[in-house]
């Protein structure tokens, strides 16, 4: 598929993004285990959230719908979890295959984890490691990647350390650890999205924080918990930077998850020059969540470097929009992992800029960009990753002539429905 977008004049609208993906793959997998009904509100409906939900399935776990937005998961405790019948497929899905890995490295069969052609380059060692180090025992293929075959054992407690800053990581390590006998701790070298261990909290499992360092005793189950997922503030992303750079423009983004850990793009585009106010600040289920309003700014250019990288890690493609109309020079630096996401997202931003007339400075952790520099409409290539699909769509409002974004379908991996909200914008 592909989407054609022209240059939009001015857009006013109050929307509702649609719910966190990391939250909701959390609330299906911490419900699988727990023992009991877990009701799950406004779940995020993209196909990554999917492939979690269909891997818990064929795990025999047993999920409802329940009502229009509701769905429910029967947990049976941790031996709920039970052998297969076919491979798993994490489809797209980096946190669907690394936090479920940690689950099945401690249950007592074998069982396959694959995924796309994407999923299957991305690398998986960072996981086996920790694992092994826990009694767990995982083959790879010789890149070291998926698919996995998970020989699943009785694991026991460890002192991880992990080399870079990833809430997948440092999940599949505790849900081991969950499983595990005695004492499990994961340290990081900068704190990333901190949902695992405030959701498990709520569930009654005992995690204690030193720092950068989390600690836990094995085994545990959690208690079964309702969660109401707020709006994902890395779908609400791409609307506050069209909504910041589109002349004329208003946006108010109703119920969007404000959890510190996440909101980079806040403390960047503030900092930028856009005053994105929180309005109705709350916190429920231990996520805090507020509405976003954006207006029209005229923003400069900022830097971007080590402790606010995890922070901001799925916004950068955007982010990298944002900063070609801002004045000034905009740098990000170490942020090598972003070359390991759904695709090289270093790579594709610099191609795609340069199809549309931007020149970037490219380094192996980041790039820099002297703003403003004109967006010419172009032909973009997706390399089927969903937020360089939407990053780009948004760059081809901004942009003079047309912009005819290939390979579209990938938006629905996070947001589906992201394409008809161009249908709410006037256009010049
Ligand atoms: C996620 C963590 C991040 C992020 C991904 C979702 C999660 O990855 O990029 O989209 O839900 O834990 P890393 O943990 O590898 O940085």
């Amino acid at each position: 598929m592909h989407q054609i977008v022209r240059k939009a004049r001015r857009w006013r609208a109050v929307l509702s993004v649609p719910g966190d993906k990391s939250i909701s793959h959390r609330a299906l997998l911490f419900g699988a285990l727990a023992e009991g009904r877990s009701r799950i509100t406004r779940l995020a409906p993209g196909r990554d959230v999917a492939s979690t939900a269909a891997c818990l399935s064929s795990l025999g776990v047993r999920i409802e719908r329940d009502g229009a937005n509701a769905v429910v998961v029967n947990g049976a405790g941790p031996a709920g979890i039970t052998a297969p019948p076919g491979d798993l497929d994490a489809g797209n899905s980096g946190t669907t295959m690394r936090l479920l890995s940690g689950i099945l490295a401690g249950r007592p069969f074998t069982s396959v984890l694959t995924g796309d052609a994407s999923l299957r380059r991305r690398p998986m060692r960072r996981i086996v490691e920790p694992l092994e180090r826990m009694g767990g025992r995982i083959e790879t293929s010789p890149e070291g990647t998926a698919p996995l075959r998970i020989l699943g054992t009785r694991l026991s407690g460890a002192d991880v350390t992990l080399p870079v800053a990833s809430a997948q990581l440092k999940s599949c390590v505790l849900l081991a650890g969950m499983l595990a006998e005695g004492r499990t701790s994961v340290t990081e070298p900068a704190l990333s999205r901190d949902h695992t261990e405030r959701m498990l909290g709520g569930m009654g499992v005992r995690i204690r924080r030193d720092g950068l360092r989390l600690e836990l005793e094995g085994p545990q189950t959690p208690r079964p918990c309702d969660f109401d997922v707020p709006g994902d503030i890395s779908s609400a992303a791409f609307l506050m930077v069209a909504a910041a750079l589109i002349p004329d423009s208003e946006l108010t983004l109703e119920n969007v998850g404000v959890n510190p850990t996440r909101t980079g793009i806040l403390e960047v585009l503030r900092a930028m020059g856009c005053p994105v106010e929180e309005l109705n600040a709350r916190t429920l289920q231990g996520e805090p969540r507020a509405d976003l309003r954006i207006r029209t700014a005229s923003l400069s250019g900022t830097e971007i470097r080590a402790g606010l990288i995890p922070k901001i890690i799925d916004e950068i493609p955007i982010l990298a929009v944002a900063a070609c109309r801002a004045a000034g020079r905009t740098v990000v630096r170490d942020a090598a992992e972003l070359r390991v996401k759904e695709t090289d997202r270093i790579a594709a931003v610099a191609k795609n800029l340069a199809a549309m007339g931007v020149r970037a400075e490219v380094f192996e952790d980041g790039f820099a960009i002297d703003g403003p520099q004109p967006l010419r409409g172009a032909v973009i290539d997706s390399m089927e990753d969903h937020r360089i699909a939407m990053a780009f769509t948004v760059a081809g409002l901004l942009a003079e002539g047309e912009t005819r974004i290939e390979g579209t379908e990938c938006a629905d991996i996070s947001y589906p429905g992201f394409f008809d909200l161009l249908s709410g914008i006037d256009y010049a």
